[in-house]
């Protein structure tokens, strides 16, 4: 065992997070990112998917365009994917989890109710894991203070807290997202810009654990690969009221909403006063956001789709996008209230995607164990 690594001695301790968020790193994620998106093509089977989301609300169309659509791609070109329901993550910023159980199931629902195929795809809370959450203690010797603190997404989530002092889980949560990464050992994580941060964080640990503790110093077969974010370049989509989609805001159109209950946040969205519709992110921020849902909805360009609208102005693109939003969503929403009526089912889903889970983390874990020369029986 070589015991020489000394993370005060390591000159790249902190460093590397803190040039996470910097252009020419976001630069490289980016680059890196477009390689693997043309290699799944051709060897999907060299890759393992992980990514997950914190059950704090129910799944909207920003939620369904910016990730869930395209996990759905990737699951179906045959790349080994998990997916996993960060339940202990709710708890980083809030302490109420009095309606945890609903959302994580309402979850589970919008997520099968998109074509996520649980014969597949390993769904699973990482609460059930016990052999998951192990992996943390281990990966905490394996980072510092000042680089936990320097994280500038830890930051701005404890910011947003208004007032609420920092805790240890935190402070220490994107050690808890290496742990869910690196317990399936996943080479590829599909995540926005915010999470690149954690993502370094995450390389950062399985390099030092390979160091630290690695099977000898044998650089050939890493007990951890260093995983890779896969940005995805969709728009992001603003709320109906031109500002960022939060359900805080009541400015969301839910994968669970009805038709009705779509049209009537559909007609209240924001435009403006110019009748001609055209399409101009920029200048036209909430007007072009609607024609960028009608874009996705029907696959079409949204330009040609704004000249044709011309001077219908907003009433006709407001019933366009209504149109075609719930065109596209209703087998969703159809397949939606099936499952939501078979609670049994959405029970068994769970509690087999945990069992798989479970026996993946706890072979990782033997393998961690070994590597920590931690094995007496
Ligand atoms: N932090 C992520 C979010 O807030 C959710 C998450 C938890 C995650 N663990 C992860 C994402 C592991 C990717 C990989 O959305």
């Amino acid at each position: 065992m070589t015991t020489s690594v000394d993370l005060l001695e390591d000159p790249t301790a902190g460093e590397a997070l803190a040039d996470s968020t910097s252009d020419a790193s976001l630069t490289r994620s980016v680059a890196r990112s477009a390689q693997i998106h043309a290699d799944l093509d051709v060897h999907p089977e060299r890759y393992r998917m992980l990514t997950g989301d914190r059950p704090t609300g129910h799944l909207h169309l920003g939620h369904y365009f910016g990730s869930l659509a395209n996990r759905v791609v990737l699951q179906d070109k045959g790349i080994d994917t998990f997916v996993l329901i960060a339940d202990y993550q709710v708890i980083t910023d809030r302490d109420e989890v009095s309606s945890i159980q609903e959302r994580v199931f309402s979850l589970l629902t919008d997520y099968l109710s998109i074509g996520i195929d649980p014969t597949r795809t390993t769904i699973f809370t990482h609460s059930q894991i016990p052999a998951l959450n192990q992996l943390m203690l281990p990966f905490l010797s394996l980072v510092t203070d000042s680089e936990l603190r320097r994280n500038p997404t830890v930051k701005a989530e404890q910011e947003a807290t208004g007032g609420r002092p920092m805790s240890g889980l935190m402070l220490t949560y994107p050690v808890h997202q290496a742990a869910d990464i690196l317990f399936c050992k996943a080479n590829v994580v599909p995540v926005g810009k915010d999470q690149l941060p954690h993502l370094e964080q995450t390389r950062v640990v399985a390099r030092r654990f390979d160091e630290r503790y690695g099977r000898a110093g044998d650089k050939s077969a890493p007990v951890f690969p260093a995983p890779d974010a896969l940005l995805s370049d969709v728009p992001n989509l603003l709320g109906t009221d031109g500002q960022k989609m939060s359900k805080s805001k009541g400015n969301t159109i839910e994968l669970r909403m009805s038709a009705d209950d779509t049209a009537k946040v559909l007609r209240k969205a924001v435009t403006d006063s110019d009748r001609r519709i055209t399409y101009d992110p920029v200048g036209r921020p909430e007007v072009s956001n609607l024609v960028q849902l009608a874009a996705l909805t029907t696959g079409r360009d949204p330009h040609t789709i704004a000249e044709e609208i011309g001077d219908g102005g907003s009433g006709t693109l407001k019933k366009l996008v209504t149109e075609s939003v719930n065109e596209y969503f209703a087998p969703i929403r159809a397949r939606r209230a099936e499952l939501e009526a078979d609670q049994g089912h959405l029970r068994d889903v769970l509690a087999d995607g945990n069992a798989r889970a479970n026996a993946v983390a706890e072979a990782t874990l033997a393998e961690v164990r070994e590597a920590m020369q931690m094995v007496y029986g």
